[in-house]
């Protein structure tokens, strides 16, 4: 056995992968193997960075309970959540951007009728509306759009147990010509959790933890992409430098205020309200 050097090293660990019958498996760890050991070369890792390294990622997993994934939470944080979603999901033009399906997505949401409050807790007015269309235009029918949003304090109904069961969450289905509308409250911004190691790395390295506001969509329709996505409000001070990457310029957007009478009687809300019309446009599945 051959005294290894940081030259040999890397080609003495990618040897043993060459029995190795999966093709896929070998790519993915031999190019891993690659750039670890071009980053500690590059930074010249010394012993003790790299110990305080192992306890940041043992720190990382020990907070991994439940809905709180702390690992979903750093690869959203380094960029690497959002760079896979743009490997996979390179959508033609003309179809609706996607976003971050976030660690606090929820299953099991109520149906709600079309233009229902999901609103149970204070807020400004809000009514979001549009329609589901495929790429040519044409209407997408029964969809099922799952919505969910923070309430005022910054935290999801997951998160919190002093909000109402199923509060500011819902599952509407688009109508014949692909409608959907829901009242709720215009969103705020947030802080993604600060209080494990991916907080610490955030403070250390001088960044915030702020999300910009933003309404969460997932929705699914037979034959179509499912579309994960968000809805982020214009103007908000943290939608230039979100936490976590998930914001496209395409996915912004404003909160009209209608302060017309007949409107709020229309949609039962008491007085003047945010409006925003927003259409998505579903990719048909590819077979
Ligand atoms: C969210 O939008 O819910 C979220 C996304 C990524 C990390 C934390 C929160
Ligand atoms: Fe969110």
């Amino acid at each position: 056995m051959s005294r290894e050097t940081t030259h040999s090293i890397t080609a003495t660990v990618l040897d043993t992968f060459s029995e190795c019958t999966d093709a896929r498996l070998k790519q993915i760890m031999t190019a891993l193997v690659k750039h670890l050991h071009a980053f500690a070369t590059e930074v010249e890792l010394t012993g003790d960075e790299w110990r305080r390294g192992i306890e940041f990622l043992t720190a990382t997993g020990n907070k991994c309970v439940g809905i709180r994934q702390e690992f979903i939470l750093l690869s959203d944080t380094l960029g690497l959540s959002t760079l896979v979603d743009a490997i996979n999901h390179g959508r033609p033009d003309e179809s609706t951007e996607t976003s971050l399906l976030g660690p606090f997505y929820r299953e099991g949401a109520k149906e709600e009728d079309f233009g229902a409050n999901i609103a149970r807790t204070d807020g400004e007015p809000a009514l979001i509306r549009g329609r589901l269309v495929d790429e040519e235009g044409k209407a997408v029918a029964g969809a099922l759009i799952e919505v969910w949003e923070t309430a005022n304090n910054g935290m999801y109904e997951g998160q919190d147990p002093d909000q109402p069961e199923s509060n500011l969450r819902g599952k509407f289905r688009s109508g014949p010509n692909g409608e959907y509308a829901f009242r709720t409250i215009k969103p705020t911004s947030y802080p993604i959790p600060t209080d494990g190691p991916v907080g610490q790395m955030l403070l250390a390295t001088g960044r915030h933890p702020m999300r910009p506001a933003h309404v969460h969509f997932l929705i699914e329709a037979p034959g179509y992409e499912t579309l994960t996505t968000a809805l982020f409000s214009a103007g908000d001070p943290y939608v230039q430098s979100d936490a976590v990457f998930g914001v496209k310029p395409s996915l912004v957007v404003d909160y009209v205020p209608n302060d017309n009478a007949a409107s709020a009687k229309e949609w039962d809300l008491p007085g003047p309200f945010f409006e925003v019309e927003r259409d998505f446009v579903l990719v048909r599945q590819r077979s």
